[in-house]
């Protein structure tokens, strides 16, 4: 078996919109195939994305120029290591497509295995032959919206009001906030004005469901937030609500900010008559695992990024 070419697409060399629902559609059957999706929600809307946004992306093709596997990458938030993730074509597998890949990413990147089960263990088996160690934990956790312990009524600290996201007002204040909150996360940090207006544009966008928590006497000035997401949407037969991103800014946090605005998310969520609830969350973040712990969060499965030692 030939090894697979592999093209690079960057900012002189765009993906083409062909290539991308090529990508798109290898991705959606690797999601039939392993019951996980290989590419997180950035790395997808990056695919399509008609301006360069920082990432770039490998495509292996065979001798007929089809595309039977990708990986993206990207640089990290200031200091980050660059952040990866590639799959191959289910029919296309153990042919070192895989293999290809990997070795034309930065040497230094951080490659996601998104799978659970049997996709997780080959995502692992292809980690270890490749000389990779598993250097980072995300937790998804979830819990049920109809059953299981009750949360807590929000209880707001004096001197907030609560309010939802309105468009053309809040989005520098939101972006503020959340690169405050985040400043030191490796993806959530570095999200732009045009990442959150490709966001607002996607079905799943619902100002109602991003909670602000605001200065009373100030309404403009946000203290925290929860952007809950519900995709599908409800009306297209959605059962799962997600806690999107939760940010409470770094001058306000301590006095119980971050679990009012959960729980006002939940109760959001509840209120929409969905089942259950997920949510992404790192195992280095103690404090964040612990305030989901408390509201009845239990782990669903584990993803892990590998790197070169
Ligand atoms: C993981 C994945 C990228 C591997 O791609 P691939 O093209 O099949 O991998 P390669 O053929 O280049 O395999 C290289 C080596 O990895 C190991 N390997 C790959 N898949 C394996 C599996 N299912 N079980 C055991 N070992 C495996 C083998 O040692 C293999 O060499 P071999 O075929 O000579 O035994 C592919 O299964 C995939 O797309 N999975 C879904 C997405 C995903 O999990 N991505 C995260 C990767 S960290």
């Amino acid at each position: 078996m030939c090894p697979p070419t592999v093209a690079v697409r960057d900012q002189e060399h765009p993906l083409t919109a062909a290539e991308a629902d090529s990508v798109l559609a290898l991705a959606a059957d690797a999601e039939r195939h392993d019951g996980s999706a290989p590419l997180s929600e950035q790395f997808r809307l990056s695919a399509r994305s008609r301006d360069h946004d920082g990432a770039r992306h490998l495509l292996a093709t065979d001798d007929a120029g089809a595309i039977i596997g990708y990986a993206q990458w990207r640089v990290g938030a200031a200091g980050e290591p660059p952040s990866a993730e590639l799959v191959v074509a289910p029919t296309r597998r153990r042919q070192g497509v895989g293999r290809a890949l990997l070795v034309a990413l930065p040497r230094d990147a951080r490659v996601w295995s998104h799978g659970s089960g049997a996709s997780a263990a080959s995502a692992s088996a292809f980690a270890a032959a490749l000389g990779l160690e598993p250097v980072r934990r995300l937790h998804v956790m979830g819990r049920s919206l109809r059953s299981g312990p009750p949360w807590p009524a929000p209880e707001l600290p004096a001197g907030y009001a609560v309010r939802t996201f309105e468009r053309g007002r809040d989005e520098d204040a939101w972006l503020a906030l959340n690169a405050a909150a985040f400043a030191h996360h490796p993806e959530q940090g570095s999200l732009r004005r045009a990442d959150l207006d490709q966001r607002m544009a996607e079905p799943w966008f619902d100002p109602a469901g991003l909670i602000l928590v605001v200065e009373a006497d100030d309404p403009d000035r946000l203290a925290a937030s929860h952007w809950t997401k519900v995709d599908p949407p409800v009306q297209d037969g959605g059962q799962v609500g997600e806690v999107y991103v939760v940010a409470v800014s770094p001058d306000r946090q301590g006095q119980g900010l971050g679990r009012t605005v959960t729980v006002l998310g939940l109760d959001h969520l509840r209120s929409l008559g969905l089942h259950e609830v997920v949510l992404y969350v790192d195992e280095e973040n103690v404090a964040a695992v612990r305030t989901y712990t408390a509201l009845g969060f239990t782990d669903v499965e584990v993803h892990q990024q590998f790197a070169r030692p």
